[in-house]
């Protein structure tokens, strides 16, 4: 594979199961319409440009690029059944090369960057003819880099697409996806920066986990179960706005029981909920971060996204995303 190569690959938003897909229960998540591109010009040796969505390169540099390409390398190896025993000649050997990675995703900001750059590598360098779950494990392996213990959703939305239910079976093991059918609805989506990361997020629901075992598994139980509520596979019937999005608040409460939410994340959700959303909730580990509300329609939209607006002022904070989608 000696030509520039480019692929893109979705973010995502995860609609129910955070946290609690990490104890094992089922999570419901849907592929944005907003993607990462990156372009692959083979050379001599690797390196990585990032590009602030138009052509001027990112001031952040990429984290430990040397330490990524050394993971990427192993990860499309292994990926490769022959590769192992013969790794200097592998012809799945990534050719080494620039990177060039453009993104309309919010880096960090709950919508899966990271998992969409590993989705769409997986793409370049898993070449032939196109095989999502394939290239899914691929994108798993690599996203190992970023997340210590990612639980797939991420990459999996981004490899597969569209809405997808997630079941997990064997802990450490990618989960099962299946497509799933939502209701017919607005989402106004959003990010605000985070104060603390996924990982101390995860950390700090173990340490409740610890703590107080009993009250924590059953919270754990009700979001596995509100997720569940809403998942519609293969000819069952969606089932309608209005419990979706009181299904979203009900989880928000559980997930803001958790001190997973913040009073800013709360503000706006209500405020939204105020100017005509049927409901919200954060999208992700929380602490700040993704959030969406649901409207029945269009008009909706742009009243809540002006009370979006408008709360954001009040709390003085900028929104790293603030956009719509038709689901
Ligand atoms: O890091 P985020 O915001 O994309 O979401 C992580 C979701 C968790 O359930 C908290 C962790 C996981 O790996 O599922």
């Amino acid at each position: 594979m000696n030509r520039e190569q480019r692929a893109r690959a979705p973010g995502k938003l995860l609609l129910f199961g955070e946290h609690s897909a990490v104890y094992g229960y089922p999570a419901v998540g849907v592929a944005l319409d907003r993607y990462l591109t990156v372009l692959h010009t083979p050379g001599a040796r690797w390196s990585v440009t990032l590009y602030n969505g138009g052509d001027t390169p990112a001031r952040e540099p990429f984290p430990q690029a040397d330490r990524f390409f050394a993971h990427l390398t192993r990860t499309i190896i292994r990926c490769d059944p022959a590769g192992e025993s013969n790794s200097a000649h592998s012809t799945k050997r990534p050719v080494p090369g620039h990177l060039q990675v453009w993104s309309d995703l919010p880096i960090a900001g709950g919508f899966g960057s990271s998992a969409a750059l590993c989705a769409a590598l997986a793409r370049i360098f898993h070449p032939g003819e196109y095989n999502p779950i394939a290239d899914w494990a691929i994108a798993h392996e690599l996203e190992h880099f970023f997340h210590g213990t990612p639980s797939g959703i991420d990459t999996g939305l981004s490899t597969l697409g569209g809405a997808q239910a997630f079941s997990f079976f064997r802990p450490g093991e990618l989960p099962e996806a299946r497509e799933c059918r939502l209701p017919s609805m607005h989402l106004v989506v959003g990010s605000i920066p985070r104060a603390t990361d996924t990982k101390s997020l995860v950390t700090g629901v173990r340490r409740r986990m610890e703590d107080s075992p009993d009250t924590t598994m059953r919270y754990m139980e009700q979001l596995g179960e509100l997720s569940r509520s809403v998942t519609a596979v293969a000819d069952q019937s969606p089932v309608d706005v209005a419990t979706f999005a009181s299904t979203a608040n009900a989880a928000q409460e559980i997930l803001r029981e958790l001190e997973l939410s913040t009073p800013t994340l709360d503000n706006l959700l209500s405020g939204g909920r105020e100017a005509g959303a049927l409901g919200g909730k954060l999208s992700g580990a929380g602490g700040g971060g993704a959030f969406y509300l649901v409207c029945e329609t269009e008009a909706a939209v742009d009243r809540v996204a002006e009370a979006i607006r408008e709360a954001l002022k009040r709390e003085q904070i900028t929104a790293t995303a603030l956009f719509s989608m038709a689901v």
